[in-house]
């Protein structure tokens, strides 16, 4: 089996560029005024619109370069907005909430600081909350019923059929909702049986550690048997009980940019449709069976869990070229990752642990093994249609996550970013307040872990002396 979870032969959507999100076809001016902000937005009023709108602009001082208004394709009675304003004066930041309250859809599109360095000049737009992630759930790179011609399902009308069930209920799904349950007939069940069989075999050699560890988690949590498909639903409640991962259905490809976002909110994007009964070792894209033996498990793990998360975190509002790397980074590690454990090889990448033939020829003398280095192995090519011929070996997930920070760092982004797990929103740490209001977080945190060794060395005193 070959592994394509956000790797795609068609083209990629253009994303996070002045044309980017819910609202494509504005242009932005030839080229964006140095100091601005362009953003888009709309609403539902037909009459005085606009000038609600400029009124919060004029409200914080704001001035306007370029507006362009246009009828809502969306909601035929409302109309959307595109303005350029000046970001060097006035209280932008105050008039774009002012705005995103009382507006539909607002983004901010670009933003353009006063700098020199062009690759900090535009920042694409990501979701600032999990909510967010809604509005590009639908935004794939083909329908999950469209299948290629050399697709083993392409001729069967039956098959065609359910693809299209499960792709609309990804479709129609919205964060926050419990995931519909569409009851596998005998036959995927059947199929799912067969691959479940064959895989169980090799996981006690091949698999990590900590997959090991959590997959009896799964069969007791979570109905994990060759007779039965378990359901997303109970997957990611077990999931958001161990690390608060999520699973959310999604009805085909995103964007790389796009599938990176949802690991920043710890949402894994999930199919829930099976592969074609005719084939039941092979699948040309990622399936249910995939994501449920391969990749679900290890988002059981707290590291692993982080590791996955870092690296969305380090996509957001990335420059296309590092989504390309981080993408890759992803591919080596959660897709097609090896770790050492003792002295022995094993693999953790999701494209392994659900493909019985890859799984072991990973472990085997064949391919090239190098340590995962993400500057390096962000630029590695790789073939999606056959076994890889170079796998990247991490020490272990805390290892990889603070490769990946260091990496992280080098991102040219005007911003760090934080999630906050309370609000399931990710932070913009770009101003001395917010600053401030983290260093008061690390202060509480740190206050805990005095008081917890103060307490561990009390308790250690009184055991080697005795207790009285
Ligand atoms: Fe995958």
């Amino acid at each position: 089996m070959m592994d394509a979870e956000f790797r795609s032969k068609k083209p990629r959507l253009e994303n996070g560029t002045s044309t980017s999100g819910n609202h494509p076809g504005y242009l932005q001016p030839e080229k964006d005024t140095e100091g601005s902000t362009s953003l888009v937005f709309s609403t539902h009023e037909e009459v005085g619109a606009l000038a609600k709108a400029l009124r919060i602009f004029e409200e914080y001082g704001v001035n306007l370069i370029h507006i362009e208004s246009r009828p809502s394709k969306k909601d035929q009675e409302g109309y959307e907005f595109f303005v350029n304003c000046d970001n060097t004066k006035g209280g932008l930041k105050q008039a774009i909430d002012t705005l995103r309250a009382k507006t539909e859809d607002l983004q901010v599109l670009s933003r353009n600081a006063k700098r020199t360095d062009s690759l900090c000049e535009t920042v694409p737009w990501f979701p600032h909350k999990i909510a967010d992630l809604d509005r590009f759930a639908n935004r794939i790179l083909g329908y999950g019923a469209d299948l290629d011609a050399d697709h083993p399902g392409f001729t069967d009308p039956v098959y065609r059929a359910r693809r299209k069930q499960f792709a609309d209920i990804a479709f129609n799904y919205k964060h926050g909702e419990k995931i519909p349950n569409p009851e596998y007939s005998e036959e995927e069940v059947k199929t799912w049986g067969t691959i479940f069989r064959e895989l169980t075999k090799l996981y006690p050699t091949h698999a990590c550690r900590e997959f090991n560890h959590i997959f009896p988690l799964l069969i007791e949590n979570c109905g994990y048997t060759e007779d039965h498909i378990p359901h997303l639903q109970d997957v990611s409640d077990f999931l958001k009980d161990c690390t608060g991962f999520t699973l959310r259905p999604v009805a085909g490809l995103l964007s790389s940019r796009d599938f990176l976002a949802g690991l920043a909110f710890r949402v894994f994007h999930s199919t829930q449709y099976i592969r074609h009964s005719s084939r039941p070792m092979y699948t040309p894209e990622p399936d249910v069976c995939h994501e449920l033996l391969g990749h679900v498990p290890l988002f059981a793990d707290p590291a692993f869990a982080q590791f996955s998360q870092e690296i969305g975190l380090a996509s957001l509002g990335a420059p296309d070229e590092y989504i390309e790397r981080l993408a890759t980074c992803y591919w080596f590690t959660v897709e097609f990752g090896l770790c050492r454990q003792g002295k022995e090889l094993k693999a953790y990448g999701a494209g392994l642990l659900s493909s019985f033939g890859e799984l072991q020829y990973c472990l085997s003398d064949k391919p090239e093994k190098r340590a995962f280095d993400p500057p390096k192995t962000g630029l590695q090519k790789y073939p999606i249609t056959e076994y890889q011929p170079i796998y990247y070996t991490a020490e272990s997930f805390t290892s990889a996550q603070a490769k990946m920070r260091s990496f992280a760092e080098t991102i040219p982004r005007p911003f760090s970013v934080r999630y906050n797990a309370y609000t399931q929103s990710v932070e913009v740490i770009d101003n001395t307040e917010q600053i401030l209001s983290l260093s008061r977080t690390i202060k509480g945190d740190m206050a805990i872990l005095e008081d917890a060794l103060t307490k561990l060395k009390k308790e250690h005193t009184t055991h080697v002396l005795g207790a009285p």
